[in-house]
This record gives C-alpha cells, structure tokens and sequence, in this order.
C-alpha cells in the first residue's frame, strides 16, 4: 500500500541512452552528459488521470504516481507546493495587459520553489539510506537542503561562493545545522568543488539539480499552474534562470501532463537572466547551440548570478522547442519590478524573483509579447530572504517625532486628504 506500483528510468538528455538504478546517477555512463528520469508514459495512462490528483489537494505530493520514489513511507515532507496563483489585476492594469498570474513559491516551506525538488530528492536520498548531503549554492537550495536534511536527520554540507550570501538564506542553513564551507570564488566554483568533493566521497548524495531526482520535484510547479487554470494552459510563462534547473523541470512538467492527455497543448517557456549574468540569454539571441561561459557574473540578484549554468543545454531545449524566448534585465529594472509587485500586489519577492516581472514590462514594451496573451510569472523566493536589498534601495530617512497629534499633523501635512 505504501509503495509506488510505477517504474521510472533514467535517461541521457544527448545521446539517449537509457538505464535503470536505484540510486542517483549524475551523468549518462554513455557520453557523459546530464540525466533525466523518464516514465513509461502508455503505463501511466493507465494509473492517473485528473481524478486521480484533483481528490488531493494541491501539493508536490498529489504526483505521487509521477515521482520516482518507491517507498511512500520514507517521504521526508514539510507541506511543500501549493502555492498560490494570484490575480494581479493592479499590475494588469499598469501593464494594459488581458490577464496576469503571479506563481508565487515563496509560500514554500523555506521560502522558495527549491523545497519542491528537495522534498523528492532528500527523500530519495533516505529510501537509498545515504548519510550525507551536499550542494554548492547561491543561497535558496543551502537553506531549503539544511531544512529536509534535517528532517531526515541526515547530515548537510553545503558549499557557499565568496561575498555575501542574502542574510535569510544565510541563517536558514546555520539555524538548520548545516556544515557551512565558503569557497574562495563565485557559485561556478563552488558547483565545481563541490562535484569533486562527491566524486571522492562517493557516499555524498550531490543534491544540486544536476541531481534527476530534484528536477522530478520541481516540475510539479508547471503540474499545478494547470489544475489552477482548470487544465486551460496560459500561453507564456515567465520565470528567472540562474543555473537552468527550473526552467527545464517546469518544462518537463507541462510536456508529461501533455503526453498523459490531460493539456492539450504546452506554454512558451521564457526565460530571463540579469544581463550581467546572461550565458543562456546571449547564446539564444545570437541563435548559437552553445554558450559562453561568463567569468565574472554581477548582479544584485544574487540567486542568478551564476555564469556556467549547469543545465544550458535542457534550457536551450526548452526555450526552442517551446517556440518561447531568453531576455535580459538590468539591476534597476529587477529593483523597479520588485517595488512595484511590493507596493501594488502585496507580494514580496526576492530580487531574482522580481526578474520576471521586470521582463515581463520589457518584453511588452519590446513587442515581443502580446498583450493579449494569458501569462504567468513564476516568482521563486520569499523578499525576507534578502532584507539587505531593500534597506539598500527603497529606504527612506526615518521621520521622528513626539507622541502627539500636533506633532503629527505636521509630518503629515495635507497628505491624507
Ligand atoms: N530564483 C531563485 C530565488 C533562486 O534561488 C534560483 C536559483 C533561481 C531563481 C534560478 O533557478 O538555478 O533553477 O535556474 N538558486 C540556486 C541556489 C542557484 O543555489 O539557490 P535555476
């Protein structure tokens, strides 16, 4: 009763090659390029159907039958998923735009969209009875692995780059009881150091999204966005990218539910990196079939700022095949994107998040999306995560005064008629 009736497999995303095993792979033994697990999907026809999801409330889990886990009863779960897709009518109206829905997945548990791939993969990492975790990160997928780690009272290393890590991110992994290692370089060295640090310690479970299990989690992201829209797929959706992990899961998602017949067709993935931080999005414009690395990325995004994203080539794949696109934004049309959600939605984001709002204006403003059309913008973390940001950019002089009316009246002034 408590096991998965459905066999999964592993798969090569280049060369195709496919096999099955119980514990994580990374790499195709084949040509060495990156996994994905993939599913009979004649078989699963006939385990699931709309009924089979809709009867459990929206979570990660509801997709039990399309997770590769066997063993029911080693789910290592903090109520991951179901988060919210908000109308934003305020901001549609400033946009002049027909609709807009905002995917918020700072709701997660820890605050942002990781939780959905680190619930599937710690609890993978538990079936497969392994003791030790790590990952190399800019800051989310630490806090979020620390979290499910502990959980699963399994010990977590994590690999963090120089210079600062956003403060919320930073005390979720101390509170959570990681080991915390700073690397002398940015989040491409850390991923670096950190694939050796499991290739000489084969008992570490490497729980970055090069890890296939993790990307099975979060393409529930795209599973949900359709029992929301009633199974209506919008025509875009816009998220950011930093190592292109998500945008390939959500991706992955929508296509499965696409192939089980439950969609009827699939939404134009668009992509959007900060444009100093833009591998993907300069390959996509210059129509190359490879990217070029980026030494020194910069941004005050710091969960983007990642210069050799691990997962380019299922990215590259998704954005093309999807008919969707890669754009860039600026800091300051990320900190303008962020305010403004703030201030006219009610939803506080993460700078990185807010790069899908701000490329939502530009591509309205560019034309290269039509106003027409249904959106949604996938914001992926919580704006507590990273307090400094916003001291930085929105303060203001704080105004004090003596407790009394007379006092206040006059701050004030006629700015409440
Ligand atoms: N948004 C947030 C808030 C993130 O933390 C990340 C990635 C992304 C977007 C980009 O997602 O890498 O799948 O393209 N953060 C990773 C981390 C790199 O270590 O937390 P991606």
């Amino acid at each position: 009763m408590c096991q998965n009736a459905l066999d999964y497999f592993f798969k090569c995303i280049n060369c195709g090659f496919k096999f099955e095993s119980e514990k994580v792979e990374y790499y195709c033994p084949k040509c060495n390029d990156l996994l994905e697990i993939a599913y009979d999907i004649e078989e699963l026809k006939n385990f699931v159907s709309k009924d089979t999801f809709e009867k459990y409330p929206l979570s990660v889990w509801r997709y039990k039958e399309l997770l590769p886990i066997k063993d029911f009863s080693k789910i290592v779960s903090l109520g991951e998923g179901g988060t919210t897709l908000h109308e934003c009518k305020n901001l549609r109206e400033i946009f002049n735009i027909k609709s807009l829905l905002v995917k918020n997945e700072g709701e997660n548990p820890t605050g942002s969209f990781k939780d959905r791939g680190m619930t599937v993969a710690i609890s993978k990492a538990l079936e497969n009875k392994v003791k030790i975790v790590a990952c190399a990160s800019t800051g989310n997928t630490s806090a979020s692995l620390a979290a499910y780690a502990a959980k699963a009272n399994i010990k977590s290393i994590i690999l963090i780059p120089e210079g600062k890590v956003a403060l919320g991110k930073m005390v979720q992994a101390i509170i959570h009881g990681a080991k915390i290692i700073q690397i002398n370089g940015n989040f491409d060295d850390a991923l670096n150091s950190v694939k050796k640090l499991v290739e000489y310690y084969p008992q570490i479970c490497l729980l970055n999204s090069i890890n296939p299990f993790r990307i099975e989690g979060q393409k529930t992201l795209a599973m949900e966005i359709c029992s929301q829209l009633n199974y209506n797929v919008p025509d875009a959706v816009i998220l950011p990218v930093g190592n292109a992990g998500n945008i390939s899961a959500v991706w992955k998602g929508f296509n499965e539910f696409k192939e089980l017949g439950l969609i009827k067709n699939v939404p134009r993935m668009i992509g959007i990196q900060a444009e100093k931080a833009a591998p993907l999005a300069k390959a996509f414009k210059e129509g190359k079939n490879e990217i070029s690395i980026v030494n020194n990325p910069e941004t005050i995004a710091t969960a983007i700022k990642i210069g050799a994203p691990a997962s380019w080539k299922k990215a590259l794949k998704a954005v093309r095949n999807s008919n969707g696109l890669l754009e860039v934004v600026s800091d300051d049309e990320i900190i303008e994107a962020q305010k403004l959600l703030a201030r006219k939605e009610g939803i506080f984001v993460e700078p990185a998040s807010a790069a899908s709002i701000a490329g939502l204006k530009k591509l309205l403003e560019n034309g290269q999306l039509d106003k027409y059309e249904n959106i949604v913008c996938i914001t992926t973390g919580h704006g507590l995560k990273d307090p400094d940001v916003v001291l930085k950019t929105c303060i203001e002089p704080l105004i004090k005064v003596s407790p009394t009316i007379e006092e206040l009246k006059k701050v004030l002034g006629g700015s409440l008629n």
